[in-house]
């Protein structure tokens, strides 16, 4: 097969191109990936010499996407503005990567018959759940996103599903939780904190810390993206969860002995802006249709993911400044 994923030199892309490689090592793999700030060709560097295609382009831009896609037999469609914060900032990058971005890439597979396209999309397109809700997103829970990302991505899902029914476009969708794990951009609240904990710095939390996400290990994410991409009923989506609802709060709590740190390392900082409460998601029919479970507990991911960073200091050291750039500060100051 030919596969084509796009935004593979991302955090969850370049997890899954590694992913691929050992499942897969028969497979033609090709990134597409723009390499904007959060793209990192580090990530994939020792995949390009085991033979994984590059090509650095817009999927926005028609002409750059379309022979890529063109004679693939499937394309895992990752690429995607993705930091809330950022989006508050500024919108603008969202709206054109996430919806006008899908829609362009979406039309290249039409015209050139890509053979399936799978979208990943995330939890946050559900809205916020509150934290007694003893309910969790399900397949039929409504659209209702709150802010500037979430909105841009249930956008790009309409549109998968426009291109399905009306073009008979075979695709499938999948909306995960909060992923964690290594090469994750250091502005997301895992990485960003581990960083700073080895650093010896503090580490900011938004408000009263209760903000509820429903977490899981990146590679956990990539293998349910793997069984969905082959194996998933084409026009369906499925939601990928790990199970593992965990406030702000208690993330930070679980991380700071592993840095022989307390509670004073924690710097309470005020709320970001629409800030979603609470997300939970139901992966019943992930589990029941194509048997996926994820493989790792919680604290041994994390404890993974600590010792990740811990031994690549120069992976995450460049891009540190960057990431510190794009923090709550920014973002209360634009809303
Ligand atoms: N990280 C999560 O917790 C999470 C959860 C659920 C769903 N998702 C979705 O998974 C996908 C990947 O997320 P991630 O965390 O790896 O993101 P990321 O920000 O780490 O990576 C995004 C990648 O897309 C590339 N990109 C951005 N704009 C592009 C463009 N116009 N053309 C081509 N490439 C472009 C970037 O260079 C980067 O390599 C996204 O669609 C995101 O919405 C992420």
């Amino acid at each position: 097969m030919k596969v084509v994923l796009t935004g593979g030199a991302g955090f969850i892309g370049s997890n899954l191109a590694r992913l691929w490689r050992r499942q897969h090592p028969e497979d033609e793999l090709v990134v597409f990936d723009l390499l904007t700030y959060a793209g990192r060709r580090e990530s994939i560097r020792d995949l390009e010499r085991a033979g994984l295609g590059f090509v650095q382009g817009d999927v926005a831009d028609y002409s750059a996407v379309a022979p890529v896609v063109a004679g693939s037999d499937l394309v895992v469609h990752l690429a995607a503005e993705t930091h809330n914060d950022r989006a508050i900032v500024d919108p603008t990058p969202f709206l054109r990567t996430n919806v006008v971005g899908t829609g362009v890439l979406l039309e290249a597979c039409r015209r050139h018959d890509v053979g399936r396209f799978h979208h990943v999309s995330t939890d946050e397109v559900f809205g916020s759940l509150s934290l007694d809700d003893p309910h969790r997103f399900t397949e039929a829970s409504p659209y209702r996103p709150r802010g500037p990302y979430s909105a841009s991505k249930a956008g790009s899902d309409h549109l998968v599903r426009a291109w399905s029914e009306t073009y008979g476009l075979p695709t499938t969708i999948s909306n995960c939780g909060n992923n964690f794990g290594p090469y994750q951009f250091p502005e997301k609240l895992i990485p960003r904190a581990i960083v700073r904990l080895i650093r010896g710095l503090r580490v900011p939390l938004f408000g009263d810390g209760k903000h509820v996400r429903d977490w899981i290990y990146v590679e956990d994410h990539c293998e349910a993206l793997d069984v969905i991409a082959h194996r998933g009923k084409l026009g369906t989506t499925y939601l990928v969860s790990g199970e593992n609802e965990l406030s702000n709060r208690q993330i930070l709590d679980r991380l700071l002995p592993s840095f022989g740190r307390g509670p004073e390392a924690i710097e309470v900082v005020a709320d970001r802006p629409g800030h979603d409460r609470r997300y939970a998601l139901d992966p019943g029919r992930l589990k029941s249709e194509l048997g996926w479970t994820p493989k790792r507990s919680f604290p041994e991911a994390l404890a993974e993911t600590v010792s990740w960073y811990r031994g690549h200091p120069e992976w995450w050291e460049p891009i540190s400044e960057v990431a510190e750039a794009s923090g709550p500060a920014a973002a209360r100051g634009a809303a």
